[in-house]
């Protein structure tokens, strides 16, 4: 049986006693989704996994979602594993090397939205005995109920704008080497819209759906107001007291919530420091079916 153990901070669990590269039983599924719900990320420590083991593992929670800008590289086993790397081979980066560094939430950009986030860390970087390129991330449940009463009742029945294209371009106006976008790309992705305030399936709780990365405008709201309104929540959802960083170690498998947390990765380590992560991202295919839900509230 597997057992969780919260980090204590506000966000984060660790789960002990589970083997991810062996078949998860319903009962445990459940109990890892009530965790989710409750904790946002959770930290699965010492799995030794391949890809397949990910991709397996990841298709639990909901259809994987693959290369969000064009088709699947049907060359590589596992396509639907995506490698986050700055790790080179001849010449070339083998994964994307500057992936989530801005604050954002994964998927927002999507018609269904995303729900889970796998990661399995291969190599994390070390200096002076420290773990490089954490993750961290800010708890959008405790922003919603710390949120003024006001500003709820303004968000009650808002819905916002996501687009792909805010967070690409922004990295590229920063310096990022990643290529513009193509006409075709940018027609794979057309803005979409969710509400502010979503119901979390899991918990039944509201939770703050907005991210600086995606989120583009507030519907029906003149330009001026939105952006006003979305500066103060974007800086509103960073505040110290709702984050919570994860520190990576090798052989990590971690999950987070992406309807629950926003995130960033860190990037404090350099070039010749190597990290290489595997990430499959999880839409919402499954969580909003209650009686797969069902599963995390009868655990
Ligand atoms: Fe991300």
């Amino acid at each position: 049986m597997i057992h969780v153990e919260p980090t204590g901070a506000v966000l984060g669990a660790t789960i002990h006693g589970a083997d991810l590269s062996k078949v998860v039983s319903d009962d445990d599924l459940g109990v890892i989704l009530h965790a989710l719900g409750q904790h946002g990320v959770l930290r699965f420590p010492e799995q030794d996994l391949g890809p397949g083991d990910v991709s397996r593992f990841s298709s639990l929670f909901g259809e994987i979602q693959g290369n969000p800008i064009g088709p699947l590289d049907t060359t590589r086993e596992f396509p639907e594993v995506g490698i986050l790397s700055n790790l080179k081979e001849n010449g070339q980066y083998i994964g994307s090397p500057d992936a989530g560094q801005d604050w954002h939430t994964d998927m927002t950009y999507r018609d269904v939205a995303g729900f889970v986030n796998v990661l399995y860390g291969v190599r994390i970087p070390v200096r002076d005995g420290k773990p490089l390129g954490g993750t961290e991330f800010s708890d959008m449940h405790m922003v919603h109920d710390a949120l003024p009463a006001d500003v709820k009742v303004r968000l009650e029945n808002a819905a916002a704008t996501h687009d792909f294209t805010k967070l690409w371009d922004n990295m590229r106006a920063k310096g990022s080497p990643r290529p513009a976008l193509t006409d075709e790309q940018r027609r794979r992705r057309p803005p979409v819209s969710h509400p502010v305030l979503l119901t979390h399936p899991i918990t039944g709780r509201k939770v703050l759906y907005c991210n600086p990365g995606f989120t583009d405008h507030i519907d029906g709201m003149k330009r001026e107001e939105s952006d006003a309104l979305l500066a103060y929540l974007f800086e509103f959802q960073l505040q110290e007291r709702f984050r919570y960083t994860h520190h990576w170690t090798e052989k990590d498998l971690l999950i987070w919530d992406n309807l629950g947390t926003i995130h960033r990765a860190i990037a404090d380590y350099r070039p010749d420091e190597i990290r290489l992560i595997r990430r499959c991202q999880v839409m919402a295919t499954k969580i909003f079916d209650p009686a797969f839900a069902h599963l995390a509230r009868a655990a």
